[in-house]
């Protein structure tokens, strides 16, 4: 009976073992996270959402409180055109998130981040642009490009002296997305050097409809396996979205994909950066308690816990200290809506707004509680307390069971 540890990964000239840990913004897939992934051979994800505020955070820098403090005149203005990113500030913040992980790499594996273009930042190109480079300038292995269909985003970096060096990999949901990225990444003579299929069944924005249900990974990655083949191409496809257990990753590897892309089963490991209460919330969650909504400003659906504190909050937008879902017309589908409630309700001091969140608020202090469809399995994972509790997990134990598991195990912790 095949393990994933039976299978490796081939990127270029490296063999590594065939799992990643996947991008979670803001800071749930910590450097710590990733470093574990790449200390055993295999690859981890940081992310870049809102690196000035993981950096804040990381390294006690003031990059948030600088930006706020320039446009704190505008807290109160509905019109948020006049914010916009220091590009020269978002660089260093990038490098130093990106450099301080890299020099604590150890191991042979590798470490990529995960870079969302849905993070438009007031400033769409220059924004997206600035966060490549400096990635690549603070010496990233690979940058996984998500959230959206990055048409433009290998040419804004194609003059960068790492852009040929530098592993480039593309999210899709669908053949359909693979082939328009192919068509563009063919015109620079670049194609990706990995893709990565995210299923129905992910945590974080879906790459599908409120539909999702009636979508199936095994069926797209077949198909995307099918394309590859047809067309004489040998670019590592990697599954991801309720791959839950080592046995789930060897049958995606034995029908041929070179790797698995997992992350949920992270959440409730030590090295992942939710609060420890909030992974309990993970833990104690069942199938019910889980939803997929549209109330990202984003417009992708996305899957959260039913308790997210953010669902239904009404606080006031905070583009001036953060910003990262402004449109290049300083517009956010939050703003919008909050703006409407509070028209409707001038005189309410707990406004509410149900259609919509403030992602970015949220999202930095952890509490919109995306997560996978699997979630409520996390419990099976650990043990129970006498306290009640679970027990948290450590990331290597988590990373070991995916290698050696058979027959759908899962290894419980040493208690
Ligand atoms: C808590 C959480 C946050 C996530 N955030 C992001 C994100 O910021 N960007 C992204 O591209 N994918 C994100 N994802 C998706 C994962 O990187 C991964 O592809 C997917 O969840 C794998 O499926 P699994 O969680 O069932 O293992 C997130 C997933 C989770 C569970």
């Amino acid at each position: 009976m095949k393990r994933v540890d039976d299978f490796r990964l081939r990127l270029g000239k490296k063999e590594l073992a065939p799992i990643m840990t996947g991008g979670m913004g803001v800071d749930i897939s910590t450097a710590e996270l990733s470093l574990v992934a790449a200390r055993l051979g295999g690859i981890g994800h940081i992310s870049d959402a809102m690196v000035p505020t993981v950096s804040d955070r990381r390294f006690k820098t003031g990059f948030v409180k600088e930006k706020q403090k320039k446009y704190k005149y505008n807290v109160a203005n509905r019109d948020k055109s006049v914010v916009q990113f220091d590009l020269a500030r978002l660089a260093e913040a990038t490098k130093l998130h990106v450099g301080r992980t890299m020099e604590a790499k150890q191991g042979d594996g590798l470490i990529f981040i995960n870079t969302m273009e849905k993070l438009t930042m007031g400033s769409p190109r220059d924004t997206l642009r600035v966060r490549l480079s400096a990635a690549m300038d603070g010496g990233i292995d690979g940058i996984t490009l998500s959230a959206g269909l990055h048409l433009g985003s290998l040419a804004l970096v194609e003059d960068h002296p790492r852009f040929r060096d530098v592993k480039f990999g593309i999210i899709v949901s669908s053949l359909r997305a693979l082939l328009l990225f192919l068509r563009k990444s063919a015109r620079l003579n670049r194609l990706p050097d990995y893709i990565i299929v995210e299923g129905p069944l992910a945590g974080g924005h879906l790459g599908f409809g409120m539909d999702w249900a009636q979508y199936d990974l095994k069926a797209i990655v077949d198909e995307i396996l099918r394309y590859m083949r047809q067309e004489g191409l040998s670019i590592p496809v990697i599954p991801a979205g309720g791959i839950f257990t080592g046995t789930d990753a060897v049958e995606f590897l034995e029908a041929g994909a070179a790797a698995v892309q997992v992350a949920t089963r992270f959440t409730v490991t030590k090295e992942c950066g939710l609060p420890d209460k909030v992974k309990q919330e993970y833990f104690k969650a069942n199938e019910e308690d889980i939803e997929v909504n549209l109330i990202s400003p984003t417009g992708y659906p996305m899957r959260m816990l039913k308790r997210s504190p953010s669902i239904g909050a009404g606080i006031r937008p905070n583009c001036e200290a953060y910003g990262y879902l402004l449109d290049g017309n300083g517009n956010c589908a939050y703003i919008e809506a909050y703006n409407r409630e509070l028209e409707k309700n001038p005189d309410e001091e707990n406004l509410s707004v149900r259609d919509k969140t403030c992602l970015c608020t949220h999202m930095r202090n952890f509490d919109c509680w995306t997560c996978g469809h699997y979630t409520y399995r996390l419990k099976d994972t650990s043990r129970r307390l006498p306290d009640g509790s679970y027990q948290l997990l450590t990331a290597e134990h988590v990373f070991k069971d995916y290698l050696y598991s058979t027959e759908h195990k899962i290894a419980l912790p040493a208690a």
